[in-house]
């Protein structure tokens, strides 16, 4: 009983859609691009300042070679805006603005060294984890679609958001945690 009331407060109201909402899947599917078309382009600005203040050489390394990886996916991108027809500009991401301030917090909170590296570490994972959501997502919906080419467009950028998600991991149990954790 209790249950039902709390359900029915203010917090949980149905939402009114903007008359500019999407009408179908198609268009939430393009809306959705446009946001991880964003994201990939902040990330694109963003992922040098990460490498520069990584001391780790091979973190260094592993943020230097997605930087490359990640203008791929932002040309990867555009093809599919070209297959799909539709222009390719970008909408404000606001969970890729907040992962990049969250990374931007860590590195004013902690000296160069192991403890930053596992800091960029742990903010770099969280952006992989959400670009490995959004590309799932979006691969799936390409294809109920139909859309195949696209399909396989985005199923190829979520197999190098995976690997370099594995790098980060390999990366963090092999030594940098451990020496973070040994300067305690
Ligand atoms: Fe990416
Ligand atoms: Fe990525």
């Amino acid at each position: 009983m209790e249950k039902t009331s709390q359900n029915q407060s203010s917090q949980s109201r149905k939402v009114d859609a903007k008359p500019s909402a999407a009408e179908g899947l198609r268009e939430l599917f393009v809306d959705e691009l446009k946001d991880i078309i964003y994201a990939e382009r902040a990330l694109v600005k963003a992922l040098p300042k990460m490498a520069n203040n990584a001391t780790d050489p091979d973190l260094k390394m592993a943020i230097e070679e997605h930087i490359a990886v990640t203008e791929n996916q932002v040309e990867r991108l555009v093809k599919v805006f070209e297959l799909l027809g539709e222009s390719n500009r970008g909408v404000k991401c606001d969970a890729m603005e907040g992962l990049l301030k969250e990374g931007e917090s860590i590195l004013e909170e902690t000296e160069p060294g192991p403890v930053r590296d596992a800091g960029i570490i742990s903010a770099s994972q969280k952006i992989e984890h959400y670009e490995i959501a959004s590309y799932g997502t979006l691969a799936a919906f390409a294809k109920i679609l139909g859309e195949n080419e696209v399909a396989a467009l985005l199923q190829e950028t979520l197999e190098e958001e995976k690997e370099a998600d594995t790098k980060l991991s390999d990366a963090a149990y092999n030594s940098i945690n451990i020496e973070a954790a040994e300067g305690e």
